[in-house]
């Protein structure tokens, strides 16, 4: 039987460590049978060893999404390996330590603005730097945090998702004319890098203990990856705009 994304050509940013919700998508998206390449930040040769890996090869591009020069040679490089793209995985966020942790009233500007230049305008500035090869039917799919309430501890990271998930809805409204979808996956907590990195992160992750219909694993970045791939199928293919939690079922219920 064949896969759910035989035949396509996806570029997925966000391999880091075997922890990245992007290392399961990536995964995910091979054993589908898609043909992957993978972006890099901080350096290639941390995702190329992460990425060996994987159950087959996948070329690694240095890309730092703050890095214009970076975002204007990508399209090129993309080009020459896969000839197009069906669809884009944005697994990218980012916020200084003083933007984080319960520091929300006295995070200065530069800090907020590094938080939504990485973590929300580069939705658009890396679609867009890869828009010319884009076939119809491409999808774009991103990962959030569900940035409709204020969380413990997420603090500057929670206007830059709900920045995020406006200007997807806003990809969706531009992009839809040319069979272009551009989704998110809302996913519960995953203790990767980048969730290390928010400190008291613990106590944030532990809402889902008390009060997620159903049991979460924080160390399972999988079934968010299976979600960024039913996206990024043909199996959506008039859902654009759209938010689909993976988050256990926390996001229906009150108490
Ligand atoms: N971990 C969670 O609890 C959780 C929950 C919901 C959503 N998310 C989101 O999932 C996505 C992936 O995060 P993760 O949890 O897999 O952590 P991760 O640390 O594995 O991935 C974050 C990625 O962002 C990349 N990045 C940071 N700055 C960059 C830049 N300037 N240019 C390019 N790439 C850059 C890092 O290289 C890293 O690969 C993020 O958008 C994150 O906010 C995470």
């Amino acid at each position: 039987m064949s896969g759910i994304l035989e035949g396509k050509r996806i570029l997925i940013t966000g391999v880091l460590m075997e922890s990245s919700i992007a290392f399961h998508a990536a995964k995910l998206a091979q054993e589908q049978g898609a043909e992957v390449i993978l972006t890099a930040f901080p350096r290639p040769t941390l995702t190329e060893r992460i990425a060996k890996k994987l159950p087959k090869p996948a070329k690694v591009l240095e890309l730092d999404v703050t890095n214009q020069e970076h975002l204007d040679r990508i399209a090129g490089l993309v080009k020459a390996e896969l000839g197009g793209l069906d669809g884009i995985v944005h697994s990218i966020g980012f916020a200084p330590q003083d933007a984080l942790g319960g520091n929300f009233l006295n995070t200065p500007f530069e800090s907020v603005a590094t938080a939504m230049h990485v973590s929300a305008f580069s939705l658009k500035s890396l679609t867009m730097s890869l828009r010319e090869l884009l076939a119809p039917g491409s999808a774009v799919v991103g990962l959030t945090f569900d940035a409709q309430f204020a969380w413990p501890q997420y603090d500057w990271m929670g206007p830059a998702k709900a920045a995020l998930e406006a200007t997807s809805r806003y990809m969706a409204r531009d992009l839809g004319k040319d069979d272009i979808r551009c989704n998110l996956i809302s996913a519960g907590p995953i203790g990767s890098m980048a969730a290390k990195s928010i400190p008291g992160f613990a106590e944030l992750a532990d809402v889902w203990n008390h009060r997620s219909p159903m049991e979460w694993n924080m160390a399972d970045p999988e079934p968010a990856g299976k979600g960024v791939v039913a996206l990024l199928s043909d199996w959506f293919p008039k859902t654009t705009g759209e938010i689909i939690h993976v988050d256990g079922g926390l996001h229906a219920v009150g108490a």
